[in-house]
């Protein structure tokens, strides 16, 4: 019998340490086999945000617990993993370098091969975990420090159709969480919130709606949630300001998703257009459904991964190693943590840009 090829993956570019083993079953995706995943929420919350020195210290004295336990759970033996995978940025360069380190030795002791991973791409490939996906698709990337239009055209390949050029949309619900009372990371809390509030009672901006291509910005909405906070004097108020601000992201999104949907469609002329949410934001119920009812009326088959896998997690870093793996890819032992890793590198850097769209 063939054997199957089984990836170890590892994620540390922030505040989850993550180990996971999927394996190739011969149908169109993998088995996960294991995937742990234990979050530094606690460690963090009192700070209001991720205190890179702390993560790392976290990371340190989790990651071996964490690796035995996904080995553990997977039932399998370690000499059975035919590669190991493990986020190399971006993220935070001392997170990184403890998965990264952590994985090249595991690699080196089992005589594997190494392969590093781009975190944004293991967020981008996440739907190849439950979903049958061809190339090229339309990827709607929101996350904590990433919110992004790409075309992905191949393992690896990735043209940028749009980013933010202030604060990533996870960065945006946190800190409007944070103004609101609610500890970090708030997104989920918000999303909470907002079913028990009248989204129509706070009008708030939506900036570069209306130019900037499928460029995002979301600056001056966090300002105006700011405003409006100072003024609130119930929790009825909080949960009407969480329902508005989620209401004006969800129309944001519809509106930049039509833009994308033509710019995509201008350069791929392919019978089935397929459009991928991923991201931790991704798990927010009302946005799936209102991307989902979009992309549907425009002709696009809207693919979510599951809520578990839209946060970060090691099986989707496993994913990515092992398409590289059948791609023959991998990378040498002195690969750098690399910080900033952009997925396409021809892309300009368009933070702070306002003035010029
Ligand atoms: O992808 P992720 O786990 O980490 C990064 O790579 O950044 O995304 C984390 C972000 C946080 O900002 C968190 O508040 C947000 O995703 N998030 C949500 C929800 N769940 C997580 N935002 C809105 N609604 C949610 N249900
Ligand atoms: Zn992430």
């Amino acid at each position: 019998m063939k054997k199957k090829t089984t990836i170890l993956g590892i994620e540390t570019s922030c505040d989850e340490t993550a180990v996971s083993i999927i394996q190739e079953n011969g149908s169109d995706k993998p088995s996960i086999l294991s995937n742990i995943v234990s979050s530094q929420v606690d460690v963090h919350k009192e700070f209001g945000g991720v205190v890179p020195e702390l993560a790392a210290r976290s990371h340190i004295e989790k990651i071996d617990m964490i690796a035995k336990k996904a080995i553990e759970k997977s039932r399998i033996k370690i000499e059975e993993i035919d590669a190991v995978a493990a986020t190399a940025g971006p993220g935070l360069i001392v997170c990184l370098s403890v998965g990264l380190n952590f994985g090249k030795t595991v690699a080196l002791s089992l005589k594997k091969p190494f392969i590093a991973v781009n975190h944004l791409e293991g967020h981008a490939l996440s739907p190849k975990l439950n979903s049958k996906i061809n190339y090229p698709y339309l990827l709607l990337l929101i996350s904590g420090g990433h919110s992004q239009f790409l075309s992905v055209q191949g393992l690896g390949k990735y043209k940028r159709l749009g980013t933010t050029i202030d604060d990533a949309l996870g960065e945006a619900f946190d800190k409007t969480a944070k103004l609101l009372g609610i500890e970090f990371p708030g997104g989920p809390k918000i999303e909470e919130y907002a079913k028990l509030g009248d989204k129509n009672y706070y009008s708030l901006p939506k900036p570069i709606i209306n130019r900037g291509g499928c460029n995002l910005s979301f600056a001056g909405l966090k300002t105006a949630v700011l405003k409006i906070s100072k003024t609130i004097k119930s929790n009825q108020d909080k949960y009407n300001l969480a329902a508005s601000f989620q209401k004006t992201i969800e129309e944001i999104l519809c509106e930049k998703s039509k833009i994308a949907f033509k710019e995509f469609k201008k350069n791929n002329k392919i019978k089935k257009n397929i459009f991928v949410i991923a991201g931790g934001v991704a798990s927010n119920k009302n946005i799936r459904y209102k991307l989902s009812e979009l992309s549907l009326k425009e002709k696009f088959d809207p693919i979510f991964p599951p809520i578990s896998l839209c946060s970060d997690n090691a099986a989707m870093i496993a994913m990515v190693g092992l398409e590289k793996y059948k791609h023959g890819i991998n990378n040498n032992l002195d690969f750098p943590a690399k910080p900033r890793w952009p997925l396409d590198s021809k892309a300009a850097f368009l933070k702070g840009a306002g003035v010029k769209l």
